[in-house]
């Protein structure tokens, strides 16, 4: 045998773009619930692999998981996750492994940016092109009342304030319990809306807030709160209430289950499709169905 083939190693056929994701994803789960230990080779195995995922997506490949599935986001995630393993791990790491996920960490923004604002995650740009089609009658309509359940940190509620409520007399109610750091960032967010004054900011959970709103007072409400299957299918059946006649409303992750990253990440009882079903079934004859999609738009009778 020759000196060359004694010496060859067998290559691995290489992963497939989604799996090697889903791989990295399934890892970094493992590691950040402490089921398998962090070891400083584990953990350059791991950052190794982030870089070859984002690699591959730079050079034009795609996993087809949904709209949120964008490389812009993979890139901040990734940077956000390497940080927050740091975080739990830095001190059980060597300090070679600790300055290469710093310097991970560093080498670009672990923030989405659209136009002005900001995001940690960009999860509304993909519905851009529905929305501006499904709204289009608002649009610098006068005495509107828009109604929001769960901002994050602003994105869907600034591109409302940008394009459709431009207005007079209109205003956005966004409800959120803002937990942490979300709370600044949506306000940074706003403030560059340069349109504050229109919106009304509802701090807490929807249950214990949506009672208290004015019933048939929203032309507009966006259902994108707590995603477990009662508190949607609450939002829901109090949202219906406020909701004017001919007013329209949008449900979101109606197909969330399709992701296998949220599939991995979520329980059972994360996903909103049944809530949403069981809404549409029970409430039939009372709406019609605009569309139907990753997110469902109703208009009511
Ligand atoms: C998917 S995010 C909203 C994304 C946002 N609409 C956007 O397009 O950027 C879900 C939000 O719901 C909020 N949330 C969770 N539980 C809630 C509750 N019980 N009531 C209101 N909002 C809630 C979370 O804090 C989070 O900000």
């Amino acid at each position: 045998m020759s000196e060359g083939i004694d010496k060859a190693v067998p290559v691995e056929p290489a992963m497939d773009i989604s799996s090697q994701v889903l791989e990295t994803t399934k890892k970094l789960v493992s590691y950040l619930k402490g089921e398998a230990p962090l070891t400083d080779q584990a953990a350059s195995v791991w950052l190794d692999s982030v870089r070859t995922c984002l690699t591959r997506l730079a050079a034009g490949e795609s996993v087809d998981w949904g709209p949120e599935a964008t490389t812009a986001n993979f890139n901040a995630l990734s940077r956000f996750a390497a940080a927050r393993l740091l975080r739990l791990y830095e001190p059980m790491l060597g300090p070679k492994v600790v300055n290469e996920f710093s310097l991970f960490v560093n080498s670009g923004p672990r923030f989405v940016e659209r136009g002005p604002y900001r995001f940690s995650f960009d999860c509304f740009s993909s519905r851009i092109e529905s929305w501006r089609a499904d709204l289009s009658r608002f649009v610098g309509g006068s005495d509107l009342q828009f109604l929001e359940i769960g901002s994050l940190e602003g994105n869907s509620a600034c591109w409302l304030l940008e394009n459709i409520l431009t207005g007079e007399d209109v205003s956005l109610t966004c409800i959120d319990p803002f937990p942490g750091t979300v709370e600044a960032k949506f306000d940074a967010n706003i403030a560059r809306t340069r349109s504050t004054a229109k919106l009304v900011k509802l701090k807490g959970r929807s249950r214990d807030i949506l009672p208290s709103l004015a019933a048939e007072g929203y032309d507009f409400i966006y259902v994108d709160g707590c995603h477990h299957q009662v508190s949607v299918l609450e939002d829901e059946i109090f949202s219906w209430r406020l909701l004017r006649p001919r007013g329209i409303m949008i449900l979101d992750d109606y197909t969330l289950r399709k992701n296998p990253i949220h599939e991995l990440l979520s329980t059972e009882i994360q996903r909103p499709d049944k809530a949403i079903d069981a809404f549409l079934s029970i409430y039939e004859g009372r709406y019609e169905l605009i569309r139907i999609s990753d997110q469902v738009t109703l208009r009511k009778l």
